[in-house]
């Protein structure tokens, strides 16, 4: 596992993006993992830019993204298919119909949790997968439990996930209680990872994600297994990582 230091946020976000765009630049039609939050928005705000600036094209790129919430519709203002759609698919010549986001809305949601996997396997896997890393550990929606789970499946929240999400939401009620998330197997298989921290109040995450033991109880410490994985954290996300 390789860690950089960011100088902050902006810094973060345009060595994330550099990477990105370096990705797609070798194989135009990479196909990306990609996530959603506060983290990633500055990341895709340089890659808009860097498409505005005709220095990046997105037209062969595939994209799947790691969850969403169950029972939100792709038009609701927090489901992540409109994340996406406002903060990267709208902004550049991705094609509709190569983005791939969990249906939260799917009859029989394990079925389609099943054919998620399949997608994934019939684009010929993850080039570059994409995560921010929560409070608790958790990447995509997998939370803190006693084994990994492996295959896209659907999460009950934890309390403090839906606290750290009320934000985007008029209140801790709005925030639906399930999600579809990509597993952690799904997620391994990725060929390359970039993980992204930024702010103090990820520094305790990261120290014992990337420090210490890998256990289920921090699904992201199971990133240091991975041959290929980045994390690029602001000085402030790092500030508990004494060694760097
Ligand atoms: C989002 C996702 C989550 C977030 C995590 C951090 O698709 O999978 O794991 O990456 O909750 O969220 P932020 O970036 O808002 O701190």
């Amino acid at each position: 596992m390789v860690i950089i230091k960011a100088k902050d946020y902006e810094d973060m976000s345009k060595r994330a993006a550099a990477l990105l765009a370096e990705q797609i630049a070798q194989k135009p039609d990479s196909v990306l993992g990609l996530a959603t939050g506060s983290t990633p928005v500055g990341a895709y705000r340089e890659l808009a830019e860097k498409f505005r600036r005709k220095e990046l094209s997105f037209s062969k790129v595939k994209t799947v993204n790691l969850d969403e919430y169950v029972g939100l519709l792709p038009e609701h203002e927090q489901s992540y298919r409109y994340f996406m759609q406002k903060h990267l698919f709208g902004l550049v010549d991705i094609k509709p119909e190569n983005t791939h986001i969990p249906d939260g809305m799917a009859k029989n949601i394990r079925h389609a949790c099943r054919e998620y996997d399949a997608l994934i396997d019939s684009l010929g896997g993850i080039d570059l997968q994409l995560l921010g890393i929560g409070h608790n550990g958790h990447i995509g929606f997998n939370e803190p439990a006693k084994v990994f789970e492996k295959e896209t499946h659907v999460v009950e929240l934890k309390e403090s996930t839906i606290a750290a999400n009320a934000r985007f939401f008029s209140s801790p009620g709005a925030v639906p209680r399930r999600a579809v998330t990509m597993g952690i197997l799904s997620i391994m298989r990725a060929k390359r990872i970039l993980l992204l921290a930024s702010g103090a109040d990820k520094a305790e995450i990261v120290k014992e994600a990337f420090f210490g033991p890998i256990t289920p109880a921090v699904p992201a410490s199971v990133l240091q297994l991975h041959p290929a994985a980045t994390v690029i954290a602001d000085g402030e996300a790092l500030k508990e990582c004494k060694t760097l």
